[in-house]
């Protein structure tokens, strides 16, 4: 199933959830292991490409959907190259997802669902964020008082309180492996 042709192929990652859900986290040490077994990746954070590609744009279902088709142009220009893309953006409304989908194409596309509860993320607050949003110093603030529609049929669902990080990128590379996208490491 893999082949140094295979290992030709590109692939983009997807990762969905909420702020908080520990996409970023997950996206980064999956891009580790992909980075040991010699493969490069072009990681694209939506905390980061706000600060870069999407520059100005705010949290507004137009803008939040602007944001996701410029991550998913890019994305579809590195897989059609043979690369991997990792994306790690909220990416709230499924419609979006799926244009991101058929840029990428469908066969090359693994959407990974980052279930951590609202209650849990909440709870971590990590950036401040979701106290400030029920404050009502952030509107539309995704979860609080702006939707997020899960996957319906992810390729992946993590639950980021049952395994670790680690595990979590690990899973993840298990299936890129299965589906002949990654070699598997030699023994
Ligand atoms: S997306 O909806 O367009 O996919 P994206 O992942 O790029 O969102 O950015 C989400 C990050 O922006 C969150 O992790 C949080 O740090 C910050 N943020 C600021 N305002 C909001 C908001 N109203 N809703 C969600 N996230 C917000």
């Amino acid at each position: 199933m893999c082949s140094a042709y295979s290992e030709r192929w590109g692939v983009c990652v997807w990762f969905t959830g909420l702020s908080g859900a520990g996409k970023s986290v997950t996206a980064r040490a999956l891009t580790e292991l992909l980075n040991k077994r010699g493969r490069e990746v072009t990681l694209l954070d939506g905390d980061v490409v706000r600060a870069h590609l999407s520059k100005g744009l705010g949290f507004s279902k137009v803008d939040r959907d602007a944001n996701i088709l410029r991550i998913g142009f890019v994305a579809s220009e590195v897989v059609r190259h043979g690369g991997i893309a990792v994306c790690a953006a909220i990416s709230p409304y499924r419609a979006t997802r799926g244009e991101a989908l058929r840029m990428v194409g469908a066969d090359r596309f693994v959407e990974v669902f980052v279930n951590t509860p609202l209650g849990v993320c909440e709870q971590r607050d990590v950036k401040g964020l979701y106290s400030m949003a029920r404050r009502g110093e952030i509107k539309n603030f995704t979860g609080i008082n702006d939707p997020y529609e899960p996957p319906m049929n992810p390729s992946i669902e993590l639950e980021t309180e049952v395994l670790s990080i680690e595990e979590n990128a690990q899973r993840i590379m298990e299936y890129l492996e299965g589906q002949g996208f990654v070699c598997a490491a030699a023994s």
